[in-house]
């Protein structure tokens, strides 16, 4: 245990200020990374093993002899590194809601993450993703406050604990998934009202489970960068929600004030904007350094706000250990190994969400020969996500070379063996490109076959950060291939292998089943197949809404009400497929749901009324029936995955507190308002799923 304030006294200027950098160790030459090393810089990003050890033995050899901090993006595993498990995005595992098994896999990442001798991963993404044109949608955990503040509980529980802790980093704040049409990284039109009672939830759920950094976004708040944000960084994290981590600015941060946002006339301005405003570290602000030292000494700061800063990024060191053991590593054995990669499968399996099924599935014996049809199907590039190594940098697009991993048509051959049917393989058309020659070739093997299985979706190149999509259908290619498929009258299952959900009513109109799990990592190929054939009953639940159109967003559930147009001239408000919507081989009725406003509990009752054992998500949802502002016509509160054989019964009890039913007033404040509440229990959040009781507090 060291005494962090003698530490501090003992440092230099220049070595506190260094403190305060993060360099990117891509961008620059080795011997410019040992310089920084030397003078004693806070933290180095995205480097690896060997380089990252050398840099560390400099760090603790110069200077104050403080170890470097390494930080890297291991958001759905530590997949940058191509030896380490890749598993299902955060939107994918989000289709789990299951708590336990994301800590689980955030754990398995920490332990990845640290055999590579790194501390720190910037996850989760607490953002929330209501504009599905967005190409970050994928990161998050869905459009859901709760929803995403539970999952972002677990796997910060998950990387801070154990046997091989990391650091976790909540991210992005804030508001950067409502960003103006979708766009990244532009401006968020909102009040503070709106970012207290929506956006910040997840974040002080984070803060609650002990998340040890924060990390601001890169767009603004009504004209206000996140990173210049002193109310958003110091009022409201630091004071409101007594965060005692440290902020870490996103990429160029500092800069995008000068050049992108036109805030600061220079790189000593844009410094000193972001210190003030609460931020800690700033990532990638070679810049930084020398701006502050000049500053400090001119008197245009006060030194006590860098000791400020600095003291938050040791308190944090020190806590993580980095301080007694600078090599802190777990085993490397532990990059894929077999518990870790069951674990990956695992999720991809709870995560599978069956959309629509006029009955067809599960196709057990039932067809002898199958088409599989579709890029997606046959291409594993398709079922991973955007911080994947073959995804960073573009357009270094390379087919991973290292197994195991389970394709959807690899899958489906898995189970069609085991079940005596035969499958032949059509690519049909690309994701991308407008060849449609393939398709006749695909629909004379699809004439020739009982059932397509018709695989869809995106691809990295449509989706990630900067790469935001103003049409959210299918490609144009996709498109014809399927309009040709129908053609043949064939039974058809269309699976979407998808970063986010695309608009396709067409899909739906057309298609038997419709079946997703996004993008499902290493084995979302094979979980799929197993819905299929009926493997594996399906459990996952959507954690965000799919509109028809993309003009008929937004679609997420929690809106408030209005009362004209309760549907467009041209088609429904209603999204396609609405959040918490998931089917299942089984069925599931609930009953005697009873709300006990004395204790605060709800009971409910939940039957598998169908012949196969299943797994529900049982969904509790509210409303404030009046309320001196505006509320939601409904909002999760609780969620449990609860397993049932068939014929099986169970009661289930959910307790509550008063701020479980708060809102935030006018006056920007948090509050439970007396009045009549209505509580909701049921299989989704749509309203026919749903029993409804109602209780005055
Ligand atoms: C920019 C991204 O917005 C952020 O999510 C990521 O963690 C940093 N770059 C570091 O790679």
């Amino acid at each position: 245990m060291k005494d962090l304030k003698k530490l501090l006294q003992s440092m230099t200027l220049e070595q506190k200020v260094a403190q305060l950098v993060q360099i990117t160790y891509a961008h620059i030459s080795k011997e410019e990374a040992e310089e920084w090393a030397r003078r004693g810089v806070g933290s180095f990003l995205h480097v690896l093993g060997d380089e990252a050890r050398h840099l560390q033995k400099i760090a603790t050899q110069s200077g104050a002899k403080i170890p470097l901090l390494f930080g890297i993006d291991a958001i759905h595993g530590h997949c940058l590194n191509k030896r380490a498990t890749v598993f299902p995005t955060q939107l994918s595992m989000a289709c789990s809601f299951d708590p336990e098994l994301i800590k689980k896999m955030g754990r398995a990442t920490a332990r990845e993450v640290s055999a590579d001798g790194l501390h720190w991963t910037f996850s989760p993404v607490l953002c929330l993703a209501r504009d599905i044109r967005w190409g970050r949608v994928g990161e998050t955990f869905g459009e859901d406050p709760f929803l995403a503040g539970e999952l972002g509980a677990a796997i910060i529980e998950g990387y801070q604990g154990g046997d091989a802790s990391i650091i976790a980093c909540a991210k992005h704040y804030i508001g950067y998934g409502e960003a103006t049409g979708g766009r990244d990284s532009y401006d968020t039109s909102v009040t503070y009202r709106k970012i207290k009672e929506v956006f910040l939830p997840p974040f002080a759920r984070a803060i609650e489970a002990g998340c040890a950094s924060v990390m601001t976004a890169y767009g603004s708040i009504d004209g206000t960068p996140c990173t210049a944000d002193k109310k958003l960084l110091c009022e409201i994290l630091k004071d409101g929600l007594k965060f005692d981590g440290f902020v870490v600015t996103d990429w160029q941060n500092v800069g995008h004030l000068i050049r992108d946002q036109h805030l600061a006339k220079n790189e000593k301005d844009a410094s000193l904007i972001s210190l003030e405003a609460g931020n800690d570290l700033m990532m990638n602000a070679p810049e930084f350094y020398e701006s502050m030292i000049s500053l400090v000494k001119s008197g245009g700061v006060q030194e006590s706000l860098v000791d400020e800063a600095v003291m938050r990024i040791l308190s944090v060191k020190e806590h993580f250990g980095l301080l007694d053991d600078p090599y802190k590593q777990a085993n490397e054995d532990y990059l894929a190994c077999e518990e870790h990669l069951r674990l990956a499968e695992e999720i991809a399996e709870e995560s599978a969400v069956l959309l629509k099924n006029d009955g067809i599935l599960p196709i057990e014996r039932k067809y002898k020969n199958i088409l599989v049809v579709g890029q997606s199907a046959d291409d594993i590039r398709c079922q991973y996500g955007d911080w994947t190594y073959f995804s960073h940098p573009l357009p270094d697009y390379e087919q991973p070379p290292h197994r195991p991993y389970c394709t959807l048509l690899e899958g489906v051959r898995e189970s069609a063996e085991r079940l005596g049917c035969n499958v032949v393989y059509e690519k049909g058309c690309e994701i991308e490109s407008n060849d449609e020659s393939g398709i006749e070739v695909a629909v004379k093997a699809a004439e020739k076959c009982d059932l397509i299985v018709f695989a869809c979706g995106d691809n990295i190149h449509l989706a990630a950060e900067g790469r935001d999509r103003a049409d959210v259908t299918l490609t144009k290619a996709q498109n014809q291939l399927f309009a040709a498929l129908c053609q043949t009258n064939k039974p058809i299952v269309s699976i979407l292998v998808a970063t986010k959900p695309l608009c396709i009513p067409e899909i739906d109109r057309s298609s038997n089943a419709v079946i997703t799990n996004f993008n499902g990592g290493m084995f979302g190929g094979r979980a799929l197949a197993k819905v299929l054939f009926g493997e594996l009953n399906p459990s996952g639940k959507l954690p965000i809404s799919f509109p028809r159109h993309v003009g008929q967003q937004p679609a997420y559930y929690n809106q408030l009400p209005g009362w004209h147009a309760s549907s467009y001239v041209d088609m429904p408000n209603k999204p396609l497929y609405p959040f918490g919507k998931g089917l299942s081989y089984a069925s599931f009725a609930y009953s005697d749901c009873r709300f006990d406003v004395q204790t605060l509990k709800l009971k409910v009752t939940v039957t598998n009324t169908g012949v196969r054992d299943g797994k529900e998500v049982v969904q509790i949802y509210f409303r404030d029936l009046v309320s001196s502002v505006m509320t939601p016509v409904k909002r999760l509160i609780a969620f449990r995955k609860i397993a049932l054989s068939a014929g099986e019964s169970k009661t289930l009890e959910f307790e509550f507190t008063r701020k479980d039913f708060s809102l935030v007033n006018a006056q920007e404040e948090r509050v439970t308002e007396t009045g009549e509440f209505e509580i909701m229990a049921g299989g989704s959040s749509d309203d026919g799923d749903l029993l409804k009781t109602n209780f005055v507090l």
